[in-house]
């Protein structure tokens, strides 16, 4: 199997096939290892990132801008208003013109029927990496570090681990559905039982289960859906209580034709549901040793309880929040270092 990942895109972990995601899980462990032993691990010396932030991160920001400094090579931390992009410059232009600068190109922006499509254009055009930091489909970043704290908590051979992926209600903002997206087509291939709960206004995109299902069958995992948080958590190994917003309830076309109104009925539709919080009785209905995990930020109190998420018998998300260093540090040195 040839391991040169020079170049390669980070768009979706379904890219990259179980043999490369497991080299990025061994590489992420010894990243960490490195890091807790301050041993100089500058694999990307003298490199440089371009980062294109459309909407707030602390995780993803921090993860990838220190995570180049750790490498050797440094981040340009952008935003739509330092660039040309807020007067249109197409996404051809600025992947051409970023590409001969540096080494790499990574954007976050996570606007439903667009944001995957604009990524994929600047990945037409590059000849560095582009690597996802969240967007409308996908959050493949934040699938690496919930694969990796699973690992670290259950062991490498994730076969049979029940794991329920909860909808939750939030008040916040309408979260994206990327991050339950990912976990639906990552963890099935790694022979996880996966429940997916939601209200049946909240549903995950079509094109995405189907995939997901065709996942679970090649890994030997499983996928089930139901309307009922309580059943969905009885006997789960980990319940990942997150909020997504009702966008799969329209096809692309019809919500950017109508976004007001779509979000006017999805901001209906969450209100319903308010009892969609994981606590400590819905705690007690999973495995007797249950972990709960989260991607952050968390609205705390509506999609968990206070007492859920700060019990660290339970709450694993610092954990799988670190992780998203060395899981970022690992594609970044893979895809842009390497030979
Ligand atoms: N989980 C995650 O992507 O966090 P940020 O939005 O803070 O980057």
């Amino acid at each position: 199997m040839s391991i040169n990942f020079r170049n390669k895109h980070f768009i979706t972990t379904d890219d990259w096939s179980k043999q490369e995601l497991d080299i990025v899980f061994e590489l992420s462990a010894d990243l960490k290892r490195r890091f807790a032993l301050n041993e100089p691990h500058r694999l990307l010396q003298d490199k440089t990132l371009f980062m294109m932030f459309f909407e707030q991160s602390t995780r993803t920001r921090n993860s990838m801008e220190a995570g180049m400094t750790q490498l050797g090579g440094h981040a340009h931390d952008l935003t739509p208003d330092k660039m040309q992009l807020s007067h249109g410059e197409s996404a051809k232009d600025t992947s051409i013109i970023l590409s001969r600068m540096g080494h790499g190109i990574a954007t976050r922006q996570a606007f439903y029927g667009s944001s995957n499509k604009y990524l994929n254009e600047l990945a037409k055009h590059a000849t560095v990496p582009v690597m996802s930091l969240q967007d409308d489909v996908y959050h493949p970043m934040q699938g690496l570090a919930d694969k990796m704290v699973i690992n670290e908590y259950f062991g490498n051979n994730t076969k049979g681990l029940k794991v329920t992926i909860a909808w939750a209600y939030a008040k916040s903002h309408a979260k994206p559905l990327s991050v339950p997206q990912t976990q639906a087509l990552l963890f099935p291939r790694y022979g996880m039982d996966v429940t997916i709960a939601h209200p049946k206004e909240f549903p995950l995109s079509a094109n995405i289960i189907a995939k997901a299902k065709k996942n679970a069958e090649a890994g030997g995992g499983s996928l089930r859906f139901t309307n009922d948080m309580d059943e969905a958590v009885e006997g789960a190994h980990i319940v990942i209580p997150k909020n997504w917003g009702g966008y799969a309830a329209y096809s692309e076309e019809d919500f950017l034709a109508n976004e007001e109104a779509a979000f006017k009925e999805m901001g209906e539709n969450l209100e319903k549901y308010q009892d969609w919080i994981y606590d400590r009785r819905r705690v007690n209905l999973g495995h007797k040793d249950v972990k709960m995990m989260h991607a952050l930020p968390a609205d705390r109190n509506r999609e968990v309880t206070d007492e859920v998420i700060d019990d660290e018998s339970v709450s694993i998300v610092y954990d799988e929040a670190e992780n998203r260093l060395h899981t970022a540090k690992a594609i970044m040195a893979l895809t842009m270092g390497g030979r």
